[in-house]
């Protein structure tokens, strides 16, 4: 069964040691640099832990926007990739958001299309719901290289009918009248 034996619950300030020590062995898809950025954020955002043994093998650290809530930071440790930790810690994320009022989970990735440890990031993300954004071509954050935004709209439990599926209607027009340019009948 996926992530067997793991449980996920909130990260704590105390574990951001281990952000950095997980990140730091991930060295193909993140800079030094990130390691140091990941354990400040992992004392001042959201995170959720997957621990297995008691023991953090991977983590998500998640940034609240007005708009949606955004996956900042996810990652598994060497050697417990492929066990289903990636796709609980996801499971937590959106749990997050949809208790936030947020039904929007968001991600920015690596965009370019040419580097094989991030398409199968890539292919994570899309097999699990997210859609493709936009890419950007030349993105600061990342050093100026292609950043991937990707969507995923969450279904909170909302009754069938009741979404944001529904078109949204203005008021019923009023009928216009000759020489009244607005219509109305002063
Ligand atoms: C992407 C990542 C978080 C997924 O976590 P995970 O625990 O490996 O994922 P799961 O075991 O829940 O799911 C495995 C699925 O992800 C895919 N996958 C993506 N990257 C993988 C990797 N490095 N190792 C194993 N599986 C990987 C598998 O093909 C599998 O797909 P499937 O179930 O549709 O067949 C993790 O692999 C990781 O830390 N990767 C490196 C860092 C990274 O890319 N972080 C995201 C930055 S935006």
């Amino acid at each position: 069964m996926a992530g067997e034996g793991a449980i996920v619950d909130r990260l704590r300030a105390s574990e951001a040691g281990r952000v950095a020590e997980i990140i730091r062995g991930l060295p193909e898809w993140f800079t030094p640099n990130a390691a140091v950025e990941a354990e400040r954020d992992a004392v001042s955002m959201t995170g959720f832990a997957a621990r297995l043994g008691g023991v953090v093998r991977g983590f998500v650290l998640l940034d609240e926007r007005e708009c949606c809530v955004e996956i900042a930071w996810l990652a598994v440790e060497r050697g417990f990739q492929g066990q289903g930790l990636g796709s609980l810690l996801l499971e937590a994320a959106e749990d997050y958001a949809c208790s936030r009022g947020k039904p929007v989970l968001t991600v920015k990735t690596y965009g370019g299309m040419d580097y094989e440890p991030y398409l199968r990031t890539l292919r994570f993300y899309r097999s699990r719901g997210f859609k493709l954004y936009e890419v950007i071509d030349e993105y600061k954050p990342f050093g100026g290289q292609p950043a991937a935004i990707l969507l995923k709209r969450l279904d909170c439990g909302q009754p069938p009918g009741s979404t944001l599926e529904e078109p949204r209607r203005g008021p019923a027009p009023r009928p216009l009248r000759p020489g009244s340019p607005d219509g109305s009948s002063t």
